[in-house]
């Protein structure tokens, strides 16, 4: 299957692994939290099509607005302004996803378990995490002094199981690239740094797909 809505985004293949690993298909319930500009959003909408839901979680009332115009044409994206830590969808969903939101909240460890009690018995929780040290310009390590836990992808399989998941997989994949081309354009909106010709690797994203008890 190929996901549309990421073509361009240099993360897309642990998105659409994941996805794939799932079988997620028409119909589903989903809930995209610190959705941010709703690229994820707009791909599961896609996906899920119109008999199914996609709920669009940002704590930031501009993201939600940015994910609510992204996801315009989908009328099965809903925008809602809410923090991770006080998660509350009308529904139980099937799946709750968060990808680059955990290094950013007070507590990761209480946002993946609201996710964990947001979704149906059996239901799915997908989280992907950077371990931002793990990346590379130029042979030397990344960092991101704004997040407040830049590699609790690291952390993440502990994480899960802390919650009450079970994981059904999990692994590590990073972007790479030399001289012009997607990874050093991201690096560039990521980090205002042209890395020229120097070789990058992105930081790594740790994905794991867990699923919660089905009684
Ligand atoms: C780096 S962006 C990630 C965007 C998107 N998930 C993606 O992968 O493209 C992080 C987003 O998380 C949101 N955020 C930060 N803390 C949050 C919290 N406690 N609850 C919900 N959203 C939060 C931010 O407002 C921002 O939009």
């Amino acid at each position: 299957m190929e996901f549309r809505g990421l073509r361009d985004d240099v993360y897309r293949r642990p998105l659409a692994t994941a996805l794939e690993r799932l079988g997620i298909g028409p119909g589903w319930t989903c809930a995209d939290i610190g959705a941010g500009g709703g690229d994820v959003s707009v791909a599961l909408a896609e996906i899920v099509g119109r008999d199914g839901r996609v709920y669009a979680v940002d704590s930031d009332p501009a993201a939600r607005d940015e994910a609510a115009s992204a996801a315009a044409a989908f009328s099965q994206v809903i925008a809602i302004t809410q923090a991770g830590e006080d998660l509350l969808l009308p529904e139980p969903v099937d799946l709750a996803f968060c990808r680059f939101l955990l290094l950013h909240v007070a507590d990761p460890a209480v946002v993946l378990a609201r996710m964990a009690s947001a979704v149906r018995p059996g239901g799915w929780v997908v989280a992907q995490e950077p371990i931002t040290s793990a990346g590379r310009i130029d042979g030397a390590p990344f960092s991101m002094p704004s997040a407040r836990h830049p590699d609790i992808g690291a952390l993440l399989p502990s994480l899960a199981r802390d919650a009450g998941l079970v994981t059904v997989d999990a692994w590590a994949e990073a972007p790479a690239g030399a001289g012009p081309g997607p990874v050093a354009d991201y690096l560039r909106l990521l980090t205002e740094v042209d890395p020229g010709d120097d070789p990058v690797v992105l930081p790594p994203l740790v994905t794991v797909v867990a699923q919660a008890p089905s009684t």
